[in-house]
């Protein structure tokens, strides 16, 4: 497909555009006003009409029709809920406009999106993307996911009323315009069973950069949550990360792992460095593993955002960390004087090498990214920090299951506007934090022979060590023998193990 093909399947309607709309009605409807009065008069005497006006009087008949057509749509549009106007194909109506659109995803829905806009896979340059005919085939399958769609929905629903019924805050969720069928699509309460392997509150650092712990008490603490997931790349990048973490006072490091089970290895990991920690297990549901795109460490993030609230944090950051991203030491210092919702660029992201705010007279006015694709906020997860005190004021907090339009919900969810963005960085115009993406390669496999396992040579425990970090395996069938040499020769196994 062309990329002219994918523009024109997203939504491209913009806030100006919607301004051009409203104007345009406006003008046509007062346009029929005058008609009408006009036509209202020329009924009183129609023949007198015709012969006066002749043809002019037909299409004065039609006006009143339109006029009455429009009347009709324009009275559905203000009266109907939102839910309503989207079945009968109507739009999102209201929540287009800013002033609306507070918690609505309003105009950005549309079937279409379900489908996810084909050039989604543009967003991020990676190995993986596919090409040619594999592309179709997953578009293909975009489309034949939909169909999944209508049970999630019924379960969302269903789920819904339950929570309604608990609820004591219906009037919040009034306030804060709740959609469940637009958010339906896209949005599972967040109820995910919080599964904690390990965790220490206690710092063990005594130095952070140049001054004792003691000296950083009062800050603010930065939840730095980390989605991860098992690849032989995982433990290397967790150990960079937890090195730049090191040297970040009043820091808890969220590691919310996609795997059913909690590593020990990991426990050993995240407890030796000292760092305040809570290390959880939250997989992404089967369903999901299978779709191509598949909704990335969402199902972690999810976890940890339940994590909060159930410690009623309303104080201190909230920041999404990648496991692979570079972050630079002053990010952290720039986020943790968030008031609200702090935004800043990243860089090496996709065809521009950055993704981020427009700054203009110390204010954020529009967004730098090469995928718009009808979001909002089309920024990185890396991209902002958000305030636990504003962010407990949103009860529907969530982050759905929808490739490429995380941040984006995630951010609406919680109610932003541009007027509340904090720029950062000086005003935008430095990076703090690098999209890295490491190379993934499969499981390495060391083909020797199991009796040479053994505390006679260190391959024993060091093969071991690999296989509890996930980097690689021994196998004593397949492949080539693994390759033991001395003096630039290859030796028999025998000859240095036995
Ligand atoms: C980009 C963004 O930086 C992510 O924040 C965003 O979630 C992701 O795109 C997306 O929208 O899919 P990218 O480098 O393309 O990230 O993706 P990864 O780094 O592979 O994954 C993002 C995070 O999710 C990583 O921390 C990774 O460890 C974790 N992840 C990835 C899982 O937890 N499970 C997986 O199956 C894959
Ligand atoms: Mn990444």
């Amino acid at each position: 497909m062309s990329s002219a093909h994918y523009q024109a399947l997203e939504p491209q309607t913009s806030d100006e555009d919607n301004e051009d709309i409203e104007r345009r009605h406006h003008q046509s409807n007062s346009r029929s006003c005058t008609a009408c009065a006009t036509s209202a008069t020329t009924t009183a005497h129609p023949a007198h009409a015709m012969v006066r006006k002749g043809g002019v009087a037909r299409r004065r008949c039609l006006v009143p029709l339109a006029a009455g057509a429009l009347f009709f749509v324009a009275f559905c549009y203000l009266t109907l809920s939102a839910d309503t106007r989207l079945a009968l194909g109507l739009g999102g109506g209201a929540e287009d406009s800013e002033e609306l659109s507070h918690h609505g995803i309003g105009k950005q829905w549309s079937p279409l999106m379900e489908t996810r806009p084909a050039d989604w896979l543009l967003r991020y340059t990676r190995h993986d993307e596919p090409e040619g005919e594999d592309r179709a085939a997953d578009e293909e399958e975009f489309q034949g996911n939909l169909s999944h769609r209508t049970q999630e929905i019924d379960d969302y629903k269903w789920n819904f009323k339950i929570e309604e019924q608990r609820s004591q805050q219906i009037h919040i969720r009034k306030w804060h315009r709740f959609k469940p069928m637009i958010h339906g699509m896209n949005f599972r309460p967040l109820n995910e069973t919080v599964h904690i392997c390990s965790e220490s509150y206690e710092d063990r650092r005594q130095f952070m950069q140049d001054k004792p712990q003691s000296e950083y008490g009062q800050l603010p603490v930065i939840y730095f949550v980390t989605p991860t997931y098992p690849r032989r790349e995982q433990i290397p990048e967790l150990t960079r990360l937890a090195h730049t973490l090191l040297h970040v006072p009043r820091l808890h490091w969220l590691v919310a792992d996609d795997q059913e089970k909690c590593n020990g290895f990991m426990d050993t990991l995240l407890y030796r460095f000292g760092i305040p920690f809570t290390h959880m297990v939250s997989p992404m549901p089967s369903k999901f593993r299978n779709e191509k795109p598949a909704p990335r460490g969402v199902a972690n993030r999810r976890a940890a955002l339940q994590w909060l609230r159930q410690h009623n944090l309303t104080n201190g950051i909230l920041y999404f960390g990648d496991d692979d991203n570079t972050y630079d030491l002053r990010l952290f210092s720039e986020i943790r004087k968030t008031q609200r919702v702090s935004m800043f660029p990243v860089g090496l992201i996709a065809d521009y090498g950055v993704s981020g705010p427009v700054v203009r007279k110390g204010k954020v006015v529009a967004f730098l990214d090469s995928w718009v694709a009808g979001r909002r906020w089309p920024v990185d997860m890396a991209g902002f920090a958000v305030s636990l005190e504003y962010m407990s004021q949103y009860p529907y907090v969530n982050m759905p299951y929808k490739p490429g339009y995380e941040e984006d919900l995630f951010l609406r969810s919680i109610g932003l506007q541009m007027n509340l963005i904090e720029p950062r960085g000086n005003n935008c115009t430095e990076i703090l934090v690098w999209h890295t993406q490491t190379k993934s390669k499969k499981l390495g496999m060391v083909r020797l022979e199991s009796k040479y396992l053994d505390d006679r040579s260190n391959l024993g425990a060091l093969l071991h060590n690999l296989k509890l970090m996930g980097v690689a395996s021994t196998t004593e069938s397949e492949g080539r023998d693994a390759l033991i040499s001395k003096n630039g020769k290859e030796k028999p196994h025998s000859k240095i193990l036995s």
